[in-house]
């Protein structure tokens, strides 16, 4: 289970700045739901300076907490002077990100750098997005994890996954992942990028077992005090319905069991939230 700073819980529970920006004219789009995360950005941009920012995401609590740190950051600057903005400074404006969570403030720095060509009217696909695919499960480039290392001084296959998702699924991509570190560190002078292991998956289960009342007792907890009140605010709500090993089923309530997408990202957000309150391998279903 991860440590969230109070500054992530609180926006997790009470984001601000959600939802589509009336007038926005810069439009910024990262991510997508197949690969568990996607950002949309709304600006409106007047004479040079951002007025107004929104966001919509499907994500985790850090993802949520990311966007709405960054549209605050965002109002009131020039143009030029967002760009300045890096992922290390939204993350350090939440007080901090679990260091396998460090990929959500990349992504809100990729929505602003895709809302800001979109209002300058240039080509979506920066040369990061586009190019030779390394992480085929996250459509990871080559370009996007060099700059990843580049800027957040990265030497290790493991804070690449933390930082750009590459490597955090089937781990087929590491071998490749392990030899751009090794051709940046033959480049950098002094060799600063020294660590070159690969490093065994971070075991995110907790180091004792959960016994199957201790998960139980999680999970009911974790959906009343986290999961309702977040579901409550948007007229939706949840009921859990049964508990079988690592599966919990719930059923959706009020807005959320009308709506088609509205049910694929709640089940998402339930899923996500309860993997990393939890236990990581729990899946989420919906009793229909
Ligand atoms: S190809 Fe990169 S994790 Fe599967």
């Amino acid at each position: 289970m991860w440590e969230y700073s109070d500054k992530v819980r609180e926006l997790f529970l009470n984001p601000k700045n959600v939802g589509v920006l009336e007038g926005a004219n810069a439009i910024g789009e990262v991510g997508s739901l197949s690969c568990g995360d996607a950002l949309k950005l709304f600006l409106k941009i007047e004479n040079n300076r951002i007025v107004d920012a929104t966001f919509q995401t499907f994500g985790c609590a850090s993802a949520i907490a990311s966007s709405s740190i960054l549209t605050e950051m965002l109002k009131g600057k020039t143009v030029e002077e967002a760009l300045t903005i890096s992922n290390k400074e939204i993350a350090g404006a939440l007080n901090g990100l679990p260091k396998e969570k460090m990929h959500c403030s990349v992504m809100g720095q990729e929505a602003l750098e895709a809302a800001i060509r979109n209002w300058r009217g240039e080509p979506a696909a920066t040369q990061e997005q586009g190019g030779e695919i390394v992480c085929k499960c996250f459509g990871v480039t080559k370009a996007l994890i060099v700059k990843a290392i580049k800027k957040n001084n990265l030497s290790t296959v493991e804070e690449i996954t933390n930082f750009t998702k590459a490597g955090g699924a089937c781990g087929e991509c590491k071998e490749k992942i392990q030899a751009i570190l090794k051709e940046i560190a033959g480049r950098a002078p002094g060799g600063v990028i020294t660590d070159l292991r690969i490093k065994p998956a971070q075991n995110l289960a907790n180091p004792l077992p959960l016994t199957n009342i201790q998960r139980m007792q999680k999970i009911m907890s974790v959906l009343e005090e986290i999961v309702r009140p977040r579901l409550k605010q948007d007229g939706g709500d949840i009921e859990l319905v049964d508990i079988n090993g690592k599966t919990v089923t719930v059923a959706l309530r009020g807005t959320c069991s009308s709506c088609h997408a509205s049910k694929l990202t709640v089940e998402g957000l339930v899923q996500s939230t309860l993997r990393e309150q939890v236990e990581p391998d729990l899946i989420v279903k919906e009793n229909m």
